[in-house]
């Protein structure tokens, strides 16, 4: 069946996690894929989740299916971080949440749900986007289109062709948003931007469907949330994709949550019907572990309180990075301006490195970055920031 077959090409950011791994060079950095590294260069488990996990050990009796959209204790603390625990859409019923298999997962179980009730529609994304969009949303069925983003010359967002284009988009298409720390390009919209594309969303009668994997890597678990909350208080339909790999570091145990709202909660409990039958070929029902923990930390306000702190500090790491890595960059007397990593947000920057430059720090230094330039700041610390440094120095200096 194989024979005349040719290899698919390694995934773009977990083919390089791959390449790391068997990478022996004791020189080697990771700044590929986006997992959060602590000073020693560790994946930590925060201290609020191995508590968590204790407390459930401790009370689990059964290994029984959990519900399709997931253990009933989920969804209602979820929705409370998600939205804001006063928001209208959750005091009146208009959000279902279900705890999905990551961010992934619930792009996924989105795409498929929508893709039933509107084949028609294009999913637009911005120029760029986290390569894994595309192929979710055309796994689903769906053609997809760009609207404009990133402007490498003004080394920010064109929110004027931005906003053109997405006034231009056909009611009933699907715009796929980046909440809060734009993976990859690492700039936000500032509120006023946001009110601005709200109006548009409402006034086109277009579909948001907000990715919101980075909650807290921004500001804080609030602040973070003005998008998500503002578009969910227009009463209109809407999706919102979470993730808790990166905010509760729990990457490997796959953990999401798939909301949507819609005008009316009668509404959306149908929706909730339809989204069940959706999870229902794809997976049947969530792994419990990850959406347990998440549901225990978010329960008790001791484990709350701990797990923001943790969260700050992952945060405030990550700002630290940048700014050794702009600082180290410019004492070498490199030949550019760098300072526009420094009003970045979250775990990524686009550097401006082009592919050239890429290639060759992976070749020659080790150092893993994605195509296109894009780093993870917690990559870096302390003991591997002047390699880092002196290698891109090199490499533009070599250029
Ligand atoms: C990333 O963009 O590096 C992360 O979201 C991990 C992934 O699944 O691609």
């Amino acid at each position: 069946m194989w024979q005349n077959v040719q290899a698919a090409p390694a995934d773009a950011i977990l083919g390089l996690a791959d390449a790391f791994r068997g990478d022996t060079d004791p020189r080697k950095v990771n700044l590929g894929v986006g997992v959060y590294k602590d000073e020693s260069g560790v994946t930590p488990i925060l201290r609020a989740v191995k508590e968590a996990e204790q407390l459930l050990v401790e009370r689990e009796v059964s290994k029984d299916y959990l519900p399709i959209p997931g253990d009933m204790s989920f969804a209602g603390p979820v929705k409370e971080l998600l939205f804001g625990a006063g928001h209208a859409a959750v005091v009146e019923n208009r959000v279902v949440t279900a705890h999905t298999p990551g961010g992934t997962g619930a792009l996924r179980v989105g795409a498929e749900l929508l893709h039933r009730f509107l084949p028609k529609a294009t999913v637009w994304v911005s120029t760029p986007t986290w390569v894994n969009h595309r192929g979710i949303f055309a796994a689903a069925g769906f053609p997809l289109r760009e609207y404009p983003y990133y402007d490498a010359m003004r080394m920010g967002i064109d929110f004027s062709a931005l906003l053109e284009t997405l006034q231009n988009v056909p009611a009933g298409d699907i715009v796929v948003l980046h909440a809060c720390c734009h993976n990859p390009c690492g700039f936000d919209l500032s509120r006023a931007e946001w009110d601005a594309i709200i109006e548009v969303a409402k006034k086109k009668e277009w579909l948001p469907f907000l990715d919101f994997a980075y909650q807290g890597f921004a500001e804080s678990p609030e602040a973070d949330r003005y998008a998500v909350a503002g578009f969910a208080a227009t009463g209109q339909d809407m999706l919102v994709a979470g993730s808790f790999s990166k905010n509760f570091g729990l990457y490997d145990e796959r953990c999401g949550a798939l909301s949507l709202i819609a005008p009316t909660a009668a509404q959306a409990e149908v929706a909730m019907s339809h989204m069940k039958t959706v999870i229902r070929v794809l997976y049947s029902n969530p792994p419990a572990h990850g959406g347990l923990i998440v549901a225990t930390i978010l329960a008790d306000r001791r484990l709350r309180a701990a797990w923001r702190e943790e969260l700050a500090a992952m945060r405030q790491r990550i700002v630290d990075m940048r700014r050794l890595l702009v600082d180290g960059l410019k004492a070498r007397g490199v030949n550019r301006d760098f300072s526009f990593i420094n009003r970045q947000r979250g775990m990524f920057s686009y550097t401006g490195l082009d592919n050239r430059v890429v290639e060759r720090l992976r070749g020659e230094k080790h150092i893993y970055m994605v195509a296109g330039g894009r780093i993870n700041l917690a990559g870096l610390t302390r003991k591997n920031i002047d390699y880092v440094c002196d290698s891109i120095c090199k490499a533009l200096a070599d250029e």
